[in-house]
């Protein structure tokens, strides 16, 4: 059999750090251990009945086994403007600020593309969600890293990058609440962002994937909330965690007319719109009864009370997240990352995220999600007690 090489663009894609995780995982299962896994990010619960019934109804409609259009339904666009409107007093335009994506990883990955040329620089939080590598590498551009350190709260200190940096930046990402950290950020550090932005005539693209996951009673604030934000960027919404919809494929992009008119464009290349019946049922589940989303909040609240309470028991000093279904922990002095995360998975055989998959600062943590029951996670915590490396 001939092999085809790749193209020097795929070649530059970073390695996939996690597919590592998920063999081990699956070795430990297949030796006939009960494996906690809490390595990843894929909600457990499933989408509310109204919503599935909504793609039930809609995958019935002949008119939606059509192509739909290219940009998506303007019904869709309506219901993310309305969704805005109600949930954070942002004004949309429906026609010019707004892209349907096939997810946030795609929207993510095309964002680089749609703005950086080769050797352009773009600024990435550190840790940070890998997938905005990917889209770098593909579009050939470079990377400065904005440490997230907790003595900042996990939010990149500002004052702490060069002019000689930001007047190069093209394109900075940012993603509160937090993938990997767990943390939220404040309005003020938002307005903060916006002014250095426009300073500096960079976009900023905010990756609100958790947005509707507060912990403490706090709602997120969407970073459309800083007066300008528009002016100088875009904010990412994925309906995968507000609806548990991960498999669903729908997220929009909202914001600066430039930017979407831009995505719109790479994506009239690489795709027809999604499945109308889909379109139909996100639309569904922006605009309709939102109590489902209070409810999966408390449920994480729930569970993530349970398992820090049984790691305090156990001897493990951490910190209560206060966004994300995730907990990111110090890992015990004397381990790294992922030396720490192979113990656990062959002592405890429970499964957690080494922090330094996430980049150099994350090292010195591991990411918990909080995507199994309260029992289970409990479970998980008694296990990595039982193993007696924390001093009570
Ligand atoms: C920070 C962050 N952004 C984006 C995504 C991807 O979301 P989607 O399912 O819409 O592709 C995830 C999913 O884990 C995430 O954690």
């Amino acid at each position: 059999m001939r092999t085809f090489e790749q193209s020097t663009t795929l070649k530059r894609l970073p390695e996939q750090f996690f597919a590592k995780l998920v063999k081990k995982a699956q070795y430990m299962k297949d030796q006939g251990h009960d494996v906690i896994n809490l390595g990843q990010g894929n909600p457990d619960l499933p989408t509310p009945s109204h919503i599935v019934e909504a793609l039930q109804h809609a995958s019935e409609d002949p008119i939606n086994h059509k192509y739909a259009p290219f940009q998506g339904h303007s019904y869709l666009k309506e219901a993310v403007a309305e969704f805005y409107k109600k949930e954070y007093d942002v004004t949309i335009d429906p026609d010019k600020e707004i892209a349907i994506l096939f997810g946030a990883k795609a929207g993510l990955v095309e964002l680089s593309q749609c703005l950086l040329n080769p050797g352009d620089l773009a600024l990435l939080p550190d840790p940070g969600y890998p997938d905005y590598l990917s889209g770098i590498a593909l579009a050939d551009a470079e990377t400065a890293f904005m440490p997230l350190l907790e003595k900042n709260n996990f939010l990149p200190d500002y004052s702490s990058i060069s002019s000689n940096v930001l007047e190069k930046a093209k394109l900075m990402f940012l993603n509160y609440p937090n993938n990997p950290t767990a943390a939220t950020a404040t309005k003020d550090f938002f307005d903060e962002t916006v002014a250095l932005a426009k300073e500096y005539n960079y976009c900023v693209v905010h990756d609100f994937a958790y947005g509707a996951i507060g912990l403490d009673g706090e709602k997120p604030q969407s970073f459309l909330q800083s007066e300008g934000a528009k002016d100088i960027g875009v904010e990412i919404y994925t309906l995968s965690k507000t609806y548990n919809m991960a498999g669903w494929r729908v997220a929009f992009a909202v914001g600066n007319p430039s930017v979407i008119e831009s995505i719109n464009l790479i994506q009239d290349h690489l795709y027809v719109s999604l499945f109308g019946a889909i379109q139909h049922a996100a639309a569904a589940a922006l605009t309709g009864e939102q109590t489902a989303v209070q409810q999966l909040v408390d449920t994480y609240v729930v569970r993530r009370d349970a398992f820090v309470t049984t790691l305090h028991k156990i001897g493990w000093d951490v910190t209560a997240p206060k966004g994300t279904f995730f907990a990111w922990l110090p890992v015990p002095d004397g381990y790294a990352s992922e030396e720490f995360a192979d113990m656990l998975l062959e002592k405890a055989h429970v499964v957690v995220a080494p922090g330094n998959g996430f980049g150099e600062k994350g090292e010195g943590y591991v990411r918990v999600g909080l995507l199994d029951s309260e029992e289970r996670l409990v479970e998980a915590a008694k296990r990595i007690g039982e193993l007696d490396i924390f001093t009570k």
